[in-house]
Order: structure tokens, then C-alpha cells, then sequence
């Protein structure tokens, strides 16, 4: 067993962390409150390789491991979450679930643009009643011999309104329950597509999450993902995959929080001392470099398993319901370490609190991530 990194790894994250600190740290506090999509920086990803880190070389990926992309992930998140949700949908949602199971065809068209930042995708599964039971879709897409019409309404989707190309999962014959759902690439722009308000979120706020709405949607039949009906199982296996690159986000947002409260706590002096040199500070420090840690196994072992080609349902699943929990406990930590400091912006770590919270929430909740988990190790 070897711990250590490759070289080739560790250039990956250094890559990462030096982006993250000369472009995303200017100016995140203040896309964070205007809630202001980072553009500019996205499209410098696309350019650096960041969004379509694990798609074929010959579709424009980078063709790394998903070692890589976790290290990128968690450098990236460490400093804006919102940044590195844009990332995420588009990598492990999008551009892994078209390359793995997508034509020559959708290869050629969409992923090619998807994997260079020329065009950003979007991941629409949930709807209003549909979030954790994922089967019971309500979005029709009914087959009209030549094409599809789509029509429903998908709820709190990254991306909403910068994507340019949506992978939409909707119910085609719902005698049939799961095993009628397909998986679509709609376009941007395509008629009676739209585009619902902008939420307001909490956290991750740089990023845009809409509604959509689909009104008589016309879906060629060559933009149908794999098989038909296998739309429900696309949708598991790419989340499964996707829970991979959350949980690299939580850990990114702990470590994050943790680092910061070190640097803090290394400077600001109470009772005559520096505040890392009292226990109470100290405590709360070795906490969470312990749960860090942890963390960052789990999510390791995951990717790895990805690698090599294991099933990695349960490790994805487990490395998402530790690393956001990791994620929470650290940021509300930093936010105490740091006191009255904590609670102001300028500071970043009220940020990674909120944003840490989303963690726990999307591409499955905590308690959907037990689901998997429980029911998973009782096959065994
Ligand atoms: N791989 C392949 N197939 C899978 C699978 C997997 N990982 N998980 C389930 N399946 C298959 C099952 O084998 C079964 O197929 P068969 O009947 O043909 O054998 C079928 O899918 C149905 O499975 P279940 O009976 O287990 O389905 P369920 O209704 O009990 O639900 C669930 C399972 C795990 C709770 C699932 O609904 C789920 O994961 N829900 C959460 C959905 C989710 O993560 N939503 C997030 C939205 S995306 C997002 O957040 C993106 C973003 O913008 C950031």
C-alpha cells in the first residue's frame, strides 16, 4: 500500500492551489454577497483543463485519473465552493456520464465543447416532488417516433442558466417506473425551453441555480442517452461518481476552514499568549485534523476504487456523508476559533459554513447516503 502522491499528482494539485489563490481568492467575498457567477474564472478553468479533467483526450479531456480530480477539487474548494460546484456538474455529471455512456455522435457534438469550458452542462434530475426518490419523476418525455416531447419542470439545477447543454432525466413510460426513465442532452435555447428565476441561496451563492421549465420540448431521438429506459441507472451511476467530487468539495471546505483558523490562531493573542497556545484552541485544532484526515481517506479510497475499475456506490456514498459532516464540524469550528472575527466576511470562514451546508445536501442528502450505505453492506 503507498500513500504517497505521484509527481504527476502533485503538480495537478499545486496547479490547482496556485489558481485557486491568484483567481479565485480576489473578489470571492464579493461574488459571493452579489452573487455573481465567476465567468471570467470558469472560462480560465476550460482553458487550464479543470473541467473536463477525466473525459478521453480525444474528446479534448485530460484523461487523468480521478486521484487528480479530487486533489483539484479540494485545492479549488478550499477557497470557492462556488467555483468548484461549476466544476463538479460539469466533470462528474456531465462530461463522465456522456463519455462513459454517450454516442460517437453526442461524443463528437457536445462533449468535445463541454471538456475545453467552451460550453458548460447542467445535471436535471431533481423536480419539486421528485428530489430524493429520484423515481418518481414527474417530467414526461414521451416518444413520438422521430423525436421526444419533453415537457415537466426540473428544481434547484447548478448551473441553470450559464449551461449550454442540459442532460434531463424524465419518465417515458411510467408503467414501466424506473426502468421507463431516460436521459436526454437538451440545448440550451432549443423552443419552448426556459429558464425559471435564480434562487437565492444560502451558500455557494457564485453559483446560478434555477428552475427550468419544458414546454413541448422537441428532443431528437439522437440525443437519448444509452438504451431506452436506462435513463434511472445513468443517473445513479453518474451520481455515484458525482458524490465522489462533493465529498473532494467538503473536504476542500474543511481544510479550508482548518487552515485558516491554524493561521488565526498562530497570530491573535488572548490572555497573554497566542491563542493556539491555549488548550481550548488547540483541542479544537487536533479535531479537526484528525476528522480531515479521516475524511481525506475515505475520499481517496473512493477515487481510487473509481480507478480501478471496482464498484464504488458504498465508498463514494460513505466518503460524501463523512467529508460534508467533516465539513460542517470544521467550519463551525472556524467560525468560533476565529470569535467575533469569525462572524464578519472578511474573514472567509462564515462563508465555508454556509457553503458547507450544501454538502450535506446535494447529490444525495446524508440521509440518502445511509440509504445507499445500509443497503449496500447488507448484500454483502
Ligand atoms: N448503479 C446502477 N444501478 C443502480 C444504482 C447504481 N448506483 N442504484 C440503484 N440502481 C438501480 C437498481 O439496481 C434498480 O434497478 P433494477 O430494479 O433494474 O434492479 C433501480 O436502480 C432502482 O433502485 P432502487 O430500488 O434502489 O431505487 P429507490 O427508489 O429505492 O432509490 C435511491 C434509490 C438511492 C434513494 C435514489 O433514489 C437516490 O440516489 N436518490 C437521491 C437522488 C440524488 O442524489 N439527487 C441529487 C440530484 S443531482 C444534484 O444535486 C446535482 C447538482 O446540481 C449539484
Amino acid at each position: 500500500m503507498d500513500f504517497e502522491l505521484s509527481e504527476e499528482h502533485i503538480m495537478i494539485r499545486d496547479a490547482a492551489r496556485e489558481f485557486a489563490r491568484n483567481e479565485l481568492l480576489p473578489g470571492v467575498i464579493e461574488r459571493d454577497e452579489k452573487q455573481e457567477f465567476p465567468k471570467a474564472q470558469v472560462k480560465k478553468m476550460g482553458e487550464l483543463g479543470f473541467l473536463g479533467m477525466m473525459a478521453s483526450p480525444e474528446y479534448g479531456g485530460g484523461g487523468m485519473d480521478t486521484i487528480s480530480y479530487v486533489l483539484a477539487m479540494e485545492e479549488i474548494s478550499k477557497v470557492d465552493a462556488s467555483a468548484s460546484v461549476v466544476m463538479s456538474v460539469n466533470n462528474s455529471l456531465v462530461c463522465w456520464g456522456i463519455d462513459r455512456y454517450g454516442s460517437e455522435q453526442q461524443k463528437q457534438k457536445y462533449l468535445s465543447k463541454l471538456t475545453t469550458g467552451e460550453a458548460l452542462g447542467a445535471f436535471c434530475l431533481s423536480e419539486p416532488e421528485a428530489g430524493s426518490d429520484a423515481t418518481s419523476q414527474k417530467t414526461t418525455a414521451i416518444d413520438k417516433g422521430d423525436h421526444y416531447l419533453l415537457n415537466g419542470t426540473k428544481n434547484w439545477i447548478t448551473n441553470g442558466n450559464t449551461a449550454d447543454y442540459y442532460i434531463v432525466i424524465a419518465q417515458t413510460d411510467r408503467e414501466k417506473k424506473h426502468r421507463g426513465i431516460n436521459a436526454f442532452i437538451v440545448e440550451k435555447g432549443w423552443e419552448g425551453f426556459e429558464v425559471g428565476p435564480k434562487e437565492n441561496k444560502l451558500g455557494i451563492r457564485g453559483s446560478d441555480t434555477h428552475s427550468l421549465n419544458f414546454n413541448d420540448v422537441k428532443v431528437p431521438k439522437e440525443n437519448l442517452i444509452g438504451e431506452d429506459g436506462f435513463g434511472f441507472k445513468f443517473a445513479m451511476k453518474t451520481l455515484s461518481g458525482g458524490r465522489i467530487g462533493i465529498a473532494a468539495q467538503a473536504l476542500g471546505i474543511a481544510s479550508g476552514a482548518y487552515e485558516l483558523s491554524k493561521d488565526y490562531a498562530r497570530q491573535r493573542k488572548a490572555f497573554g499568549t497566542e491563542i493556539i497556545n491555549h488548550q481550548a484552541i488547540a483541542f479544537k485544532l487536533a479535531d479537526m485534523h484528525v476528522n480531515i484526515e479521516a475524511a481525506r481517506h475515505l475520499v481517496m479510497k473512493a477515487a481510487w476504487e473509481k480507478d480501478q475499475g471496482k464498484n464504488y456506490d458504498t465508498s463514494s456514498a460513505m466518503a460524501k456523508l463523512f467529508a460534508s459532516q467533516t465539513a460542517m464540524d470544521a467550519s463551525v469550528e472556524a467560525v468560533q476559533i476565529h470569535g467575533g472575527n469569525g462572524f464578519v466576511k472578511e474573514y472567509h470562514v462564515e462563508r465555508l459554513m454556509r457553503d458547507a451546508k450544501i454538502t450535506q445536501i446535494y447529490e444525495g442528502t446524508s440521509e440518502i447516503q445511509k440509504v445507499v450505505i445500509s443497503r449496500n453492506i447488507m448484500k454483502d
